[in-house]
């Protein structure tokens, strides 16, 4: 895997950090892309780099084609090489709306991350994979879609696209040997969510078999595998990563 590109969307915080970090660890070259916080995205890579790594922070909005493809081609000439591994984990503010006070602007907010930001970006990198034959997609759902949490149904609606998104991919892409899969995460607290207590998750735990909320690098370490060599036999599955809180579409 040492001379693989992999591209994390959304790494500059949060889930996305850890995957970067992990798939460094790992010895690929990873693009950490970022939308505001150049500050964080650089002392990622900063710390990557120092402990022997390769990485490169690139801003762009995921939802925009100008972006896309400027991080694409920025990408390769950084690398000298194209994308190998796409992870589609970007996310924007995800506001809590019951259906009164929900708009289809509310649900397409939404949509623009989980179905066309990975749509533009994997028609910019596909071409490449399509020529080497070699391809990893994972895309980052979330164990909502089972849950179907109410006053969220702009998320939920817009996670839930991942799945069958993730399918059709995975049958159309098989023949040229690039795998798509689709991770989804339960509760993992991340910066945006402050501190979360005992007491907070206490109602959420009820229902975890571990009995424990998730960490970024559970997360980080499903889609590590799912990008190596060792998942080449995997595709079109979506994976949950959430103590057994839920079991699976
Ligand atoms: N954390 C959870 O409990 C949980 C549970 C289930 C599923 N998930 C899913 O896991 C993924 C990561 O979640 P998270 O909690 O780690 O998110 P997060 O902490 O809110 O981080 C979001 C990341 O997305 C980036 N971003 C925002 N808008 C962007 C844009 N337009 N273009 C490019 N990047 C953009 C942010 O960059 P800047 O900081 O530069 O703006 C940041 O790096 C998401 O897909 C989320 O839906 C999370």
């Amino acid at each position: 895997m040492k001379s693989k590109v992999a591209l994390v969307t959304g790494a500059s915080r949060g889930i996305g950090k850890s995957m970067a970090i992990k798939l460094a660890e790992d010895g690929l070259k990873v693009v950490v892309n970022y939308n505001s916080n150049r500050e964080k995205a650089e002392s990622i890579v900063y710390d990557i780099q120092h402990s022997g790594g390769e990485a490169i922070a690139i801003q762009a909005d995921v939802t925009s084609e100008d972006d896309v493809k400027k991080l694409v081609s920025r990408s390769q000439e950084a690398f000298g090489q194209t994308i190998d591994i796409l992870v589609n984990n970007a996310t924007g503010p995800q506001p809590e709306l019951s259906l009164e006070n929900v708009s289809w602007e509310d649900y397409l907010d939404q949509l623009h991350f989980t179905a066309k930001a990975p749509l533009l970006l994997l028609k910019e990198i596909m071409p490449s994979m399509k020529e080497k034959q070699w391809g990893r997609v994972i895309n980052i759902g979330s164990e909502v879609i089972e849950i179907g949490n109410p006053e969220f149904s702009n998320y939920v609606t817009a996670k839930s696209a991942v799945v069958g998104m993730t399918r059709s991919w995975a049958n159309e892409l098989g023949t040229h040997n690039i795998t798509v899969n689709a991770v989804h995460p339960g509760f993992t607290p991340v910066e945006r969510h402050g501190e979360v207590t005992e007491e907070n998750a206490r109602g959420y735990l009820k229902g975890v078999p571990l009995n424990r909320l998730g960490k970024p690098d559970d997360i980080a370490n499903m889609v590590c595998f799912l990008a190596s060599e060792e998942a080449g036999f995997i595709t079109g599955q979506n994976i949950n990563v959430n103590g057994g809180n839920t079991f699976g579409v």
